[in-house]
């Protein structure tokens, strides 16, 4: 580099040390979520209506545990609770990219992305894509640097291990649900 390059940089770096970025990056990652739009439901769109439960008689951020509960409302709970929390690099709410894409809109998305000649991947359908997302994170890369590097995605390949095939299930048809 020449110096002025090297001037550039530390002025570059000078700028980014003194962005507000919210506790970013996370280094160990963080799970607040709170303040990002699409990243945590607040309460009042929770689901309080376990037996014999009101939304006064509930600690704040919990959810009744109750048998009933459809797969989608299991999936979005461990959308915040699987180690790393999904909702620490991926909002729900559109145009909000965190270190991994917002996941508005990803069941077209993913529709699109299988139809496309660039699709090296095995799935065939959108359930098996986002299924394949979670479990083989590499398995599709969304062109450019932003979220991958060598080949590589950014996202830990830790899940396919940690959640049973039951959790993967309830993560998928929640994420699939965003048509
Ligand atoms: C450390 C950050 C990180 C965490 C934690 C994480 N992801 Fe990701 N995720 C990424 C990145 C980065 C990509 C995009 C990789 C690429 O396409 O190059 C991605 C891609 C995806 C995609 C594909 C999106 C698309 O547009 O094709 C899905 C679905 C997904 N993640 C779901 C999850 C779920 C579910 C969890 C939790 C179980 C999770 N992710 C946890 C970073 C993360």
């Amino acid at each position: 580099l020449s110096d002025e390059e090297i001037d550039d940089l530390i002025a570059f770096f000078d700028w980014v040390a003194n962005v507000d970025n919210q506790g970013w990056p996370p280094r160990p990652i963080l799970v607040t979520g709170s303040s990002i739009p699409g990243t945590s439901l607040s309460i009042a769109q929770q689901d309080i209506s376990g037996p014999g439960k009101t939304a006064d008689q509930m600690p704040p951020g919990a959810r009744p545990v109750s048998g009933n509960e459809d797969p989608i409302a299991l999936g979005e709970a461990l959308f915040r609770t699987a180690t790393p929390a999904c909702n620490a690099c991926h909002s729900i709410a559109p145009g909000v990219n965190l270190a991994g894409p917002t996941l508005a809109g990803l069941a077209a998305r993913a529709q699109q992305t299988i139809d496309s000649p660039d699709y090296q991947g095995k799935a065939n359908s959108v359930e098996a894509f986002i299924r394949e997302s979670i479990v083989s994170p590499s398995a599709y890369l969304h062109p450019g640097e932003m979220y991958s590097a060598g080949g590589v995605s950014f996202m830990p390949t830790s899940y396919g291990e940690s959640l049973t095939e039951e959790q993967l299930d309830q993560l998928v048809q929640y994420l699939a649900s965003f048509k």
